[in-house]
């Protein structure tokens, strides 16, 4: 168990600003210069968020479903985050990016518990979803997953049916008759719109899937328990263009229904699918804000060197 010093029942703290590095400011230009660098400030990929934006049937300012303050946390010595505070909205996509090593799966994993069993892991901090202190020891593992899911970046259906996968979240919490489990595996496949693919061989081996179906499947089995939030670690990375279009199509749909945090390295697709950007540098959390004034107009020098692809 993760020796978080948070107090269970403790008030929030109030909301604070995101860690910010300072900026690095271009220097003026020498009096004698003859032709000005015109630095590009925004990042093209601000059109395709607004596109994105435009495409949406809501883009209200939705409440918070998960509220995280202040949050650090450890692998033994070293500190991986360092005073992170992010509201992520409800039912809105939210992605995650920043370079290589930057902390967005320590953080993901942290709002589902996938680092208790890292020895040396441990965090403090406030991460609350809906009232529920995520970091509470005494939180019972199997009752938070059933609220918020994970889907990886290797697809990792377990070694049985279609059907089967689909229904072990469902088995482990509550008893149902065939007929109603029946109805849960066929829903939660057509949310991951995988049924028509699969429905008539449900009984047949989930590892014969091709990779996209897999994925897709690890969806179905996610949402089979109607979690709040659905968590994703660069769901697409290990796909085809293709399969990757289905399933940021399918994230699109998935947002009327669920809250979702995606991991990505791929900056078209935050601009593509994400309401919300949260750009982590080095452990802190440089800047968040809709996605397309991440993209268009970002306030921090660093988050416009990453989205314009000058780093990363
Ligand atoms: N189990 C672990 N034990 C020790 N250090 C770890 C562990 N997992 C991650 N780290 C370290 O924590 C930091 C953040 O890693 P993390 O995996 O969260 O980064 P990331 O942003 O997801 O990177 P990537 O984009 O490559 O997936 C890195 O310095 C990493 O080496
Ligand atoms: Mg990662």
């Amino acid at each position: 168990m993760p020796s978080s010093k948070h107090q269970p029942g403790a008030p929030h703290h109030p909301q604070h600003p995101v860690s910010v590095h300072p900026g690095h400011e271009a220097p003026p230009s020498p009096p004698h210069a003859v032709a000005p660098v015109v630095e590009q400030r925004s990042s093209p990929l601000g059109h395709i968020a607004e596109r994105a934006a435009a495409a949406r049937t809501d883009n209200s300012m939705a409440k918070a479903a998960l509220t995280v303050r202040d949050f650090n946390c450890w692998y033994s010595a070293f500190q991986a985050l360092h005073g992170v505070s992010l509201d992520v909205p409800h039912n809105r996509v939210t992605a995650l990016i920043g370079p290589s090593g930057c902390g967005k799966s320590t953080f993901l994993r942290w709002m589902n518990r996938m680092n208790d069993m890292i020895p040396g892991a441990r965090c403090e901090g406030v991460m609350d979803l809906h009232g529920l202190d995520l970091l509470d020891p005494r939180l019972d593992a199997v009752d938070l997953r059933r609220r918020v899911g994970m889907v990886f970046q290797k697809p990792n259906p377990f070694p049985k049916s279609i059907y089967d996968n689909v229904a072990f979240g469902p088995r482990l919490h509550r008893r149902m008759s065939r007929a109603d489990m029946d109805g849960v595996v066929e829903l939660s496949l057509r949310r991951a719109a995988l049924w028509d693919e699969v429905k008539d061989r449900l009984n047949k081996s989930a590892l014969g899937l091709s990779g996209g179906q897999q994925q897709r499947l690890c969806i179905a089995r996610a949402v089979a328990v109607d979690p709040e939030v659905v968590l994703m670690d660069e769901p697409a990375s290990a796909l085809d263009p293709r399969s990757t279009a289905r399933i940021e199509d399918l994230i699109r749909e998935l947002r009327e229904k669920y809250t979702i945090i995606i991991v990505t390295h791929n900056m078209q697709q935050a601009a593509r699918v994400s309401d919300i950007t949260a750009f982590f540098f080095e452990g802190r959390l440089i800047e968040t804000g809709p996605t397309a004034g991440i993209f268009m107009n970002p306030r921090q020098k660093q988050t416009e060197d990453y989205v314009t692809g000058r780093f990363g």
